[in-house]
């Protein structure tokens, strides 16, 4: 018995980490959703699309395939019209127009339904803004993650700093600051905490403590269902 499990939450909460480590402890598949609106911009400029125009973006999008395949012995990374671009999606020039690229319906309509089809089958994580809202609103459990912000900053920058990508801590902080505030007030599918949400805070935890804590609401669900 398998099910699908929605991670949802702010920037840098820690949401892929999760997602991955209980993907790989149920043996489950692991979607990065926000991949996929960051393969879309980085489409859009790679085309040296105008950020500001959305009808250049539109009418872009049917020539934009996204996949998810192994790539150097990871799986699942980001494959945009059959090149490995998993890299190149978390530079900062993606970040600063992802905002914009998802608060696009028509964007949104095109990659839910991409998404909708992964989870058909169940033993689905799937991590992102509107997975247990919109994608899967029957997702048999349902994680919203979140830490405070000079937390997520931190962990944000250290990430940049590892890659070697220059960013200044102000910048990341700004950057995350202003991203939570278009996810959160954009008026299509916006990141909304409902009831029937599990709240994990993880400023205080480390990543085997979250992983323990989710598995163990897991485990309750499973219970549950047999
Ligand atoms: O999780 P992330 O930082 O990689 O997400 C990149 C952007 O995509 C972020 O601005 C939020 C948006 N996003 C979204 O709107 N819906 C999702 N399901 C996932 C991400």
């Amino acid at each position: 018995m398998k099910i699908n499990i929605a991670i949802d939450g702010y920037s840098s909460c820690g949401k892929g980490t999760l997602a991955k480590a209980l993907a790989a402890k149920l043996e489950y598949r692991f979607i990065d959703s926000g991949a996929m609106y960051r393969g879309v911009t980085l489409a859009a400029l790679r085309a040296g699309l105008d950020m500001r125009q959305e009808q250049p973006l539109l009418d872009m999008l049917p020539n934009v395939e996204l996949e998810f395949a192994a790539h150097a012995g990871r799986q699942n990374e980001l494959f945009l019209n059959g090149s490995w671009v998993e890299e190149e999606i978390r530079k900062p020039q993606v970040a600063a127009h992802v905002s914009w690229v998802a608060s696009l319906p028509a964007v949104r309509e095109r990659l839910v339904a991409e998404q909708r089809r992964m989870g058909l089958h169940k033993g689905i994580v799937m991590d992102g803004r509107d997975i247990g809202t919109v994608v899967f609103p029957d997702a048999e459990l349902k994680i919203f993650m979140t830490a405070r912000p000079e937390v997520r900053a931190q962990r944000r920058f250290d990430e940049s700093q590892k890659k070697g990508i220059e960013v200044s801590f102000q910048e990341v902080f700004d950057n995350l600051q202003e991203r939570d505030r278009i996810d959160s007030s954009r008026d299509h599918s916006p990141l909304t905490l409902t009831d029937d949400y599990r709240v994990l805070d993880n400023s205080d935890l480390n990543p085997t403590q979250q992983l323990e804590l989710a598995l163990s609401w897991v485990d309750a669900i499973l219970v549950n269902l047999r």
